[in-house]
């Protein structure tokens, strides 16, 4: 095998050809599909003299080829690996070709692909190639005129891009569609489908009055569980009118689920194409999570019509622009939906949980990557997650309405352009007036700054001063940063629980009660003046930066923040600071056999936050929820498994003991028989319920949990007692597992939470009991989501487990890799990065890993992508 190629930021060069319009038409049979594809080719007035026309073509069986209507001979172009290059081209011709392509044994579910009866297309990031010879790369943007041909009986909705402009029948019970796209675009925002599929249908009135057709495409027996995804459309569209000031572009919108995607969703210009887990719920079979990520999903690949596809990316080292962006403005849409500290709480979670380990390990990269092997590796927690944060801290710096105007800058200047990310902080500058020069590091440099903060009080001055000092590590390929532009929104608290007006040495006029210091420099000091008694600081408030803070807080002081602080987001993460110094100080005492034992003031504190009754139930939960065996990982140097999950057990168990009385107190208050409701305030009642129920499990018998099980009339419910009941090692457990099944065994994303549950137990035996489950009928190794639910739950979210000292739980993560490489390269790709902390660990556990990386990296025929992940963990 030849290594696979790096492709670099630094050799970008704009096209040489574009194609301007494109006519596809696309002949589906049962073993074979036959694609021909017109292209109108124009030269750039920027091509290099006697520049070839290149074309990338992946998997095709060229049949035919033409220019300008003349049959090409093999003297006339190259054909080598995956592209054809034409030599000698005019200024402007028209290219056609004809390829034979195998959609019914595509498993890699990239290019077009059968899965579950239908045809459908996935062509982010370069899937297109698989579809037709194409410049496949962003920069090309063309009109595309679309028909497909399939038997009509079969497959009797035919869909592309775009509005419908011709349809009729054909012999041989053989219909068509075409449909035609006014909108200019990049081929990864291609799509069409043909398959058999209910059509619910609604319409959405924009501000300018026009009306759009709504139009979700589902399997007949789910019609019934759209109706909160066709809300949460409507709620993003006029979401995006009041916000921004952007209205959908075309007189339809179409929604297609699949059971069977690689990723969450896509957004194929007027054509999603949906995972069908963030589209089908009712709350029967789906929990107030899942509606939730609905309503957040929907949203996005909805506003991905403007920030992606009107402002699309001129090469997929931006990706960021597009993903970033968009994460934000999602954020910011469920926020409004809902409470908007929860919201925050849960996208930190998500951040610290999977975007600071990567940030941390072999794949390190900025947010706008220099370089790549295969770009599907690229479709990070950083570029996402991080992405947002870095648009969250210009909207920090820039404020709402300074924000504003420059989103309207960014899509006066470049709607219909093809650009980079530099573009969108230049808009933003611009608009503004304020300077981002140093900013720009966010986009060039990996690695989380670590912002240690000294405190020191003058009580004969009056004067408070923060210093902050910041590291930012070294990442690979990067090493002696510079100190990056950090905002730091903070506050002062008084003894008394009252805010301190934080006026800085210097200024005449008292200052506001919150302020955003912007921290640029390797250390800064800040005094506030006239402060009459030494306060505690609360720092990063709504987590204003993606980064690591260390402050010397003592017990006391995080519990005195956790009670006092006026930003919801940082009582939070005061009580998550608490429990993770707690539980990591107790690992040392795991390993030396030591008794363990909880200071007073924790579960006092613990017990105050849990029976407050003005504090939404929902921070409550959040508070009271134990940073996971994952994250506390990572707060370790070297990561202790065993002392970890020994340490976090017995806070749990003593919480659960200790305070006994109160959660029972607290369950039995949020009980509720009344009809399901997603209100927030309902949701939150649900939630510190079933917080509830994981403590109480510790403490009472199976019994009541299993009852809890019973007697639930939604998902919600019914899941949060199913994943108590499955760490106990009691009857009730296996028996739940039987019911729970035999309940939903019809319904593939219900047996999805199914597999997970058993996946993610703690209970003995577990590892035996996924090996088990993959032999099952109902998994399928082929469905993405069927991989992650089972697999992927287990190596990524059952720590304990999976780092078994035998090295089984390894081998079971290179089996599936080994397997999947040659089924669907992208999610082994995803599943090899299981490894990629393996550093961190014993040295015995160091060896077990590495040795597996080592028995996937010598794998004949192994995908770039896998290869990409490997090599980079092992150097
Ligand atoms: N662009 C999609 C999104 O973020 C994600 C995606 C990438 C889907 C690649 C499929 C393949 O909305
Ligand atoms: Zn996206």
């Amino acid at each position: 095998m030849t290594e696979p190629v790096e492709k670099h930021l630094k050799d970008y060069k704009r096209p040489d050809f574009n194609v301007e319009t494109v006519e596809l038409h696309v002949d589906i049979c049962e073993t074979e599909t036959h694609v021909t594809a017109t292209l109108g080719v124009a030269k750039s007035p920027e091509a290099a003299e006697g520049a070839p026309f290149l074309l990338d073509g992946k998997e095709l069986e060229l049949l035919e080829i033409e220019v300008d209507g003349r049959t090409l001979s093999e003297v006339d172009y190259t054909l080598e690996g995956e592209v054809l290059t034409l030599p000698g081209m005019p200024e402007a011709f028209s290219l056609k070709t004809k390829v034979k392509i195998h959609p019914e044994t595509n498993t890699s579910l990239e290019g077009l692909y059968f899965a579950d009866g239908t045809f459908l297309t996935q062509c982010e990031a370069e899937g297109f190639r698989r579809i037709t010879f194409f410049p496949d790369r962003p920069d090309v943007m063309s009109s595309y005129r679309c028909t497909v041909v399939a038997d009509k009986a079969k497959y009797p909705v035919l869909l592309a891009n775009g509005n419908l402009v011709e349809e009729g029948a054909l012999a041989d019970g053989r219909h068509f569609a075409t449909w035609e796209d006014p909108h200019k675009k990049p081929s990864y925002l291609f799509a069409m489908v043909a398959g058999d599929l209910a059509c619910r249908k609604d319409s959405f009135t924009t501000a300018s009055g026009r009306e759009v057709a709504l139009r979700f495409y589902v399997d007949h027996q789910d019609a019934d569980k759209c109706e909160h995804a066709i809300e949460s459309l409507k709620k993003s569209m006029a979401w995006d009118e009041e916000t921004f000031g952007l209205e959908y572009d075309l007189d339809i919108y179409m929604v297609v689920a699949t059971h069977s995607f690689n990723a969450g969703a896509m957004e194929n210009k007027g054509l999603n194409v949906f995972n069908s887990k963030y589209v089908l719920a009712k709350p029967e079979t789906a929990t107030d999570t899942d509606f939730q990520n609905i309503e957040g999903v929907i949203g996005h690949e909805y506003f991905h019509n403007w920030t992606g596809n009107r402002v699309t990316l001129c090469n997929w080292f931006q990706l960021s622009l597009k993903e970033g962006l968009t994460v934000f403005r999602d954020q910011e849409f469920s926020s409004d939906m809902g409470s908007r500290a929860v919201k925050r709480i849960s996208d930190v979670r998500v951040l610290r949980a999977a975007q600071f380990p990567e940030d941390a390990g072999p794949m390190a990269h900025p947010i706008r990557p220099e370089s790549y092997i295969e770009m599907n590796n690229f479709y990070t927690a950083t570029v996402y997650n991080k992405g947002a944060e870095v648009i969250r801290m210009i909207h920090t710096f820039l404020g709402p309405d300074a924000f504003r105007k420059g989103m309207d800058l960014y899509f006066e200047r470049h709607d219909g352009g093809a650009v980079a990310c530099e573009e969108f902080v230049k808009a933003m500058e611009d608009a503004s007036g304020v300077d981002l020069t140093r900013f720009r590091l966010w986009y060039s440099q990996a690695g989380t700054p670590k912002v240690t903060v000294d405190r020191a009080y003058d009580a004969e001055t009056k004067h408070y001063t923060l210093t902050f000092t910041q590291a930012v590590p070294d990442t690979p390929g990067q090493s002696n940063k510079k100190p990056m532009q950090i905002p730091v929104k903070m506050g002062l608290i008084g003894a008394d629980g009252m805010p301190i007006p934080l006026t800085l040495e210097g200024e005449s006029a008292q200052g506001p009660l919150e302020r955003v210091l912007s921290f640029s420099a390797n250390m800064e000091s800040f005094t506030f003046t006239g402060v009459e008694d030494e306060p505690i600081p609360s720092l990063f408030r709504g987590f204003s930066a993606p980064v690591t803070k260390v402050v010397d807080f003592t017990e006391e002081e995080l519990i005195f923040l956790m009670g006092n602080d006026p930003d919801p987001f940082n009582r939070w993460d005061a009580a998550q600071q608490l429990f993770a110094d707690t539980i990591l100080g107790m690992v040392a005492d795991v390993r030396d056999d030591k008794k363990l034992s909880l200071s007073e003031p924790l579960v006092a504190a613990v017990k105050k936050t849990l029976t407050h009754d003005t504090l939404d139930k929902a921070l409550i939960a959040q508070a009271l929820t134990l940073p996971s065996e994952t994250e506390l990982g990572d707060r370790m140097a070297h990561i202790d498994v065993d002392g970890i999950h020994a340490a976090r057990e017995f806070v749990a168990d003593t919480l659960a003991e200790k305070l006994k009385m109160s959660w029972r107190a607290v369950f039995e208050e949020c009980a509720d028989d009344g009809p399901y409701t997603l209100d927030s305030e309902s949701i939150a009642r649900r939630r510190l319920k079933s917080l509830c129920l994981t403590y109480l499990a510790r403490v009472e018998t199976p019994i009541t949990t299993f009852e809890a099980f019973a007697s639930a009339t939604n998902m919600t419910d019914e899941l949060a007692a199913l994943t108590v009941l499955s760490d106990l090692d009691a009857e009730e457990s296996e028996k739940a597992m039987g019911l729970f099944y035999e309940a939903w065994k019809a319904d593939t994303l219900v047996l999805d939470k199914w597999f997970m549950t058993q996946a993610t137990s703690k209970r003995p035996g577990t590892l035996e009991r996924v090996k088990a489950l993959a032999e099952h009928p109902d998994f399928d190794i082929k469905n993405p989501n069927k991989v992650r639910s089972l697999i992927g739950a287990f190596c990524q979210g059952n720590p304990w487990h999976f780092h078994r000292k035998d090295g089984k739980g390894y081998d079971l993560l290179a089996d599936t890799v080994i397997t999947l490489n040659a089924i669907n390269p992208s999610i082994a790709a995803r599943m090899a990065s299981g490894f990629n902390r393996w550093k961190r660990y014993d040295e015995e556990r160091q060896g077990l890993m590495k040795a597996r990386l080592e028995r996937i990296k010598n794998t004949e025929n192994l995908a770039s992508g896998v290869f990409e992940i490997v090599s980079k963990a092992l150097i």
